[in-house]
């Protein structure tokens, strides 16, 4: 079915940050808006907000006047429910609350034409839940647009138990129009991203708890080697930890505690104390006047290393050695099972076992484990990490290496998988799980990771780069080291590995 046509009216009900945001997409895209507030002048007042925003656009050079004179004229500001009765598409926006909801979608049923579809742009209400107390819930269907929607490009458009499959099309199409990357997904708690997400914020949090290393340690892996826009804890500064975690009780609850989802301790501690992160002037970081921001730790080394022997595979290090070859290090290749030697050194990437027990498994003294980096011939920064026992030496000669090749290296506590490794490991897993319950294509997964919380690579295509091999390993590992359920390959990855394919052709 294609895109509802410009013709046809839309409304949106609650003018708050989102519907006042979804309202100028709509507008912006053609359509004539009705936006209504249950809060008298409300709707008002958000389009004077709209308009005075793309004033400044317009003053930027970022926008015609004549569009923002387009957008503004087509936003109508509706104080009574009865007079959306024209809409051909309405979507809700209003408070967080089931029955408040089910309420309203009951008196749009009365209002609204027969063939008016209706979307909610809840966060975390089932759709189908949501459904259930209306006489025709085929109309029904999820519009999740993320904050702020005329920036964010992701619409995740979801698909209650009676949603009409024409009516999701449609929707589909409408949201492409407006010029959004429109993904599906079945109604599941967390949808795709909210669900998909939670290990990003989950292994960071345990790793700090585990006292693995501090907050800006770690924020700088997963941006400088992980090549996210921004770690854990900034990140979730920035969103609020109220909200935050709020986000991860619901999904924790909503899949029956299962453990892949345990909100973290220390989280509840910043939401017990009021340190919400950057808009309470406190988080993980200190925003007050005149705090200084902490520095993510680095070591430092005045060895020099002529060379490295690499003996095997390299695997995912391949970018490395060819960063070193071209920073002047002698790479020399022999047989063995893909460990660099480098100095007194032993080097290899982490499967997920310590350390320590790495080496007594492999009987491999000194060795320097590496994390994961989505780009080993991009990455400024990388984490390390060995047993207690490893020579100083030899630790301070792959410092040495790293460093000559411009790369900053922050040391960790002997832990499983690292940072990077471990969090994309369970961004994978997450994923897979997602795609195994067919909650969405793997295509779609990765979109919505990629165009709603901006990974710099969807976790599945990150899968197929890794190996499935790999990434059962790791969590396999993990899951013995911790002996808990919370890592648990995938079915859907140990099925890839077992069948021979990959997510993505
Ligand atoms: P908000 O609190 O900024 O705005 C809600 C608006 O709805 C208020 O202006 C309120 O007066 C109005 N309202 C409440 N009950 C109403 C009713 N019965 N009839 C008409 N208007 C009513 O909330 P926000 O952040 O805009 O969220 C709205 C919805 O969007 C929620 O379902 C939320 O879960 C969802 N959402 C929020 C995101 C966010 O980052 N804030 C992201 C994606 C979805």
């Amino acid at each position: 079915m294609s895109a509802l046509n410009t013709n046809v009216v839309v409304a949106v009900i609650g003018a708050g940050a989102m519907g006042a945001g979804i309202a100028q997409v709509a507008a912006s895209a053609g359509h004539r808006v009705l936006l209504h507030d249950n809060r008298p002048g409300a709707a008002a007042q958000a389009i004077d907000g709209i308009g005075k925003q793309l004033v400044r656009r317009v003053e930027n050079g970022k926008l015609a006047a004549s569009a923002r004179d387009a957008c503004v004229n087509a936003l109508v500001p509706v104080e009574a429910l009865e007079q959306l009765a024209d809409a051909g598409l309405v979507i809700e926006a209003i408070v967080e609350n089931l029955e408040i909801k089910q309420d309203l979608l009951r008196q749009l049923e009365t209002i609204c034409r027969d063939d008016c579809i209706l979307a909610s742009n809840t966060s975390s209400i089932s759709i189908t839940r949501l459904g259930a107390g209306m006489a025709r819930p085929e109309r029904l269907v999820g519009m999740h647009f993320f904050n702020p929607a005329p920036v964010m490009a992701l619409v995740e458009v979801i698909k209650g138990l009676a949603s009409d499959p024409a009516v999701v099309d449609c929707v589909l199409a409408t949201a492409t129009a407006w010029g959004k990357k429109a993904v599906l997904a079945r109604s599941t708690p967390g949808f795709i991203v909210n669900r998909v997400a939670r290990p990003f914020y989950a292994e960071s949090l345990r790793l700090l708890q585990e006292g693995v290393a501090d907050c800006a340690s770690l924020d700088a892996l997963l941006r400088e080697a992980g090549g996210f826009a921004m770690g854990a804890f900034e990140l979730t500064d920035l969103i609020g930890h109220d909200v935050n975690y709020a986000v991860t009780c619901s999904v924790f609850d909503a899949y029956y505690q299962d453990m892949r989802f345990q909100p973290s301790q220390i989280q509840k501690e910043l939401v017990d104390a009021g340190h919400f992160g950057r808009k309470s002037g406190r988080g993980f970081y200190d925003y007050r006047e005149g705090a200084e921001r902490p520095q993510a730790a680095s070591l430092q080394s005045n060895s020099r290393v002529p060379e490295v022997i690499v003996e095997g595979e390299a695997g995912p290090l391949q970018g490395l050695l060819e960063r070193l070859t071209g920073a002047g290090i002698k790479v020399s290749h022999r047989a063995g099972r893909g460990l660099l030697r480098v100095g007194a050194a032993t080097v290899a990437l982490s499967d997920g076992r310590l350390a320590a027990q790495r080496r007594a498994d492999q009987g491999l003294d000194n060795l320097v484990l590496l994390d994961l980096a989505l780009d080993y011939a991009r990455c400024t920064r990388l984490g390390i990490t060995w047993a207690s026992g490893t020579d100083a030496d030899a630790v301070d000669q792959v410092v040495a290496l790293l460093a000559h090749a411009g790369i900053a290296v922050t040391p960790l506590r002997d832990s499983p998988a690292l940072c990077v490794l471990r969090t994309v490991a369970m961004l994978a897993n997450e994923a897979a799980d997602a795609l195994l319950q067919g909650v969405a294509s793997a295509a779609d997964i990765d979109l919505a990771m990629r165009a709603g919380v901006n990974y710099p690579r969807g976790p599945l295509a990150w899968a197929d780069q890794l190996g499935s091999g790999l990434l059962v390993d790791v969590l396999g590992h993990l899951q013995a080291v911790y002996g808990e359920e919370r890592y648990r390959p995938s079915l859907q990855l140990r099925r890839q590995l077992a069948e021979g394919v990959t997510f993505h052709e």
